[in-house]
């Protein structure tokens, strides 16, 4: 595993970027918005476990996970600049709805009381279940990646490769912490819920905020995002289930090829 840095610049980006749906373009816009606190947040839930791995190989993964999670949030935080100017929606209302009851009050609070460690990290082994297998799409859809624009594709490609590299982090950790299935449970609901609630509030008022919506195409779409193969409703409901498998860890669901083959293709291209 290793931290690979992402240096484009993300300007003038389209308000619809992902063609192959409005709906999860905007969707997927949300998540944007809400990767970089959740990353940060993950990074902390994790630093406060880290100390107490001995395994040399384990420490080591550790510190590129958070390396790895540090530069997403950067990357996202350039193209989200980029979608609002491109949308006018000023998502600050948003931002502050996500972060400030979540991370400044309830895990501050928690936390500096020694309360929720372990609980935290359930949060994010389960966020990033549900991260890894957005990422496993992302290679399995050619289709819908191929008409994206070449640096947002890169972006996503990217960013959905390292999730997949590094599925494993916080979950083992939260194993080691030695959480029963209840509490692996309960912390995913939790999160699921939640993240979802922030995903249909953000996403709502983008549509809304979008006068050309094709506002025809929704109910299909609704449809669609729950039914079909590859749609981000689907994969959410499937890797919960998945999640709830008493045996179940992330490594489990095979690696795409493809997302191997743009890894070794950026290696490559670092030492050319
Ligand atoms: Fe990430
Ligand atoms: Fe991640």
């Amino acid at each position: 595993m290793e931290v690979r840095i992402n240096r484009e610049s993300y300007e003038e980006v389209p308000k619809i970027w992902f063609e192959a749906s409005p709906l999860q373009n905007y969707v997927l816009s949300i998540l944007s918005h809400m990767f970089p606190d959740g990353e940060r947040f993950f990074i902390r839930a994790v630093k406060r476990y880290a100390d107490r791995v001995t395994d040399p190989k384990f420490q080591e993964e550790i510190k590129a996970f958070i390396g790895q999670e540090m530069q997403h949030g950067l990357a996202h935080e350039r193209f989200n600049r980029a979608i609002q100017e491109a949308t006018g929606a000023d998502l600050s209302w948003f931002m502050w709805l996500f972060t400030v009851p979540l991370f400044d009050k309830l895990e501050k609070y928690l936390t500096e009381r020694g309360l929720a460690y372990r609980f935290a990290l359930g949060c994010t082994a389960a966020a990033e279940n549900m991260t890894a297998a957005f990422a496993e799409n992302v290679f399995k859809n050619p289709e819908a990646m191929e008409k994206m624009r070449k640096d947002i594709r890169y972006l996503f490609e990217w960013h959905a490769a390292e999730e997949i590299e590094h599925r494993h982090i916080a979950f083992d950790l939260y194993k080691a912490a030695g959480a029963s299935y209840g509490e692996r449970i309960a912390s995913a609901i939790f999160t699921y819920l939640l993240i979802w609630f922030y995903v249909v509030v953000g996403t709502s008022y983008l549509i809304l905020k979008d006068r050309d919506y094709p506002w025809h195409s929704l109910p299909k779409e609704l449809i669609d995002f729950f039914m079909k193969e590859n749609a981000l409703g689907r994969i959410t409901i499937e890797s919960f289930f998945d999640y709830l498998r008493a045996d179940f860890h992330p490594n489990d669901r095979p690696i795409p090829h493809k997302a191997e083959e743009f890894l070794e293709q950026i290696s490559r291209q670092k030492v050319a």
